[in-house]
C-alpha cells in the first residue's frame, strides 16, 4: 500500500461518524472530499461527521434529489450527491465545478462521473462493505 494510503475498519454508524469528525477537523478553505462506496456503505454518516466538526448542527441527509445542497459553518459546506447525474456537462450546467477552485468546503457522493475535474487536491475516501457487515475506509491524500 503507498505511505499515503490509510485504511481504518469501522465497525459501527458511530464509529464512521468518528472518522468523519476527524476528517472534518483537517479541513481547510478549498477542501474537497470525494466519497466512493456502494449504497448504504456509510457515504452520508461519513459527510455528516465532517459537518460536525464544521460546527454544523443540522440534519445532514443525502442530497440525492437536491442534488447540491449548501450548510454554513467554520466553512461554507457544499454536500454533492451525483448519483442521479448522467454526465459530467450536467454537473457544470449546475455550477459544480466552480464549487471545487474556491474557498468553500466541498463533500461529493458518487464523485465517479467527474473523476477527471477533481482538483490535484482532493482527499479520496473509498467505504467497501466486508462480508461481516463492517466498512473498510481507505483514505488517500491526507493524514488523520
Ligand atoms: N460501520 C458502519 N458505518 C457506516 N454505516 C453503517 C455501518 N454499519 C452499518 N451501517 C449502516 O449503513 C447505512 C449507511 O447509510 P448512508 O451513510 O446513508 O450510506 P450511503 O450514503 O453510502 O448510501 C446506515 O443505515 C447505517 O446504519
Ligand atoms: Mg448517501
Amino acid at each position: 500500500m503507498p505511505p499515503d494510503l490509510l485504511s481504518i475498519i469501522s465497525h459501527s454508524d458511530q464509529q464512521t461518524l468518528e472518522i468523519g469528525k476527524r476528517l472534518g477537523k483537517i479541513c481547510q478553505k478549498g477542501t474537497v472530499f470525494s466519497l466512493r462506496g456502494p449504497l448504504g456503505s456509510g457515504k452520508t454518516i461519513l459527510a455528516k461527521g465532517i459537518a460536525l466538526s464544521l460546527g454544523i448542527t443540522e440534519p445532514v441527509t443525502s442530497p440525492t434529489f437536491t442534488i447540491i445542497q449548501e450548510y454554513n459553518g467554520i466553512y461554507p459546506l457544499f454536500h454533492i450527491d451525483l448519483y442521479r447525474l448522467d454526465n459530467p456537462e450536467e454537473f457544470e450546467l449546475l455550477g459544480g465545478e466552480e464549487l471545487l477552485f474556491n474557498e468553500t468546503v466541498t463533500i461529493i457522493e458518487w464523485s465517479e462521473i467527474i473523476d477527471s475535474l477533481l482538483p490535484d487536491s482532493t482527499i479520496s475516501i473509498n467505504i467497501s462493505i466486508e462480508k461481516n457487515q463492517d466498512r473498510r475506509i481507505v483514505i488517500q491524500g491526507v493524514s488523520i
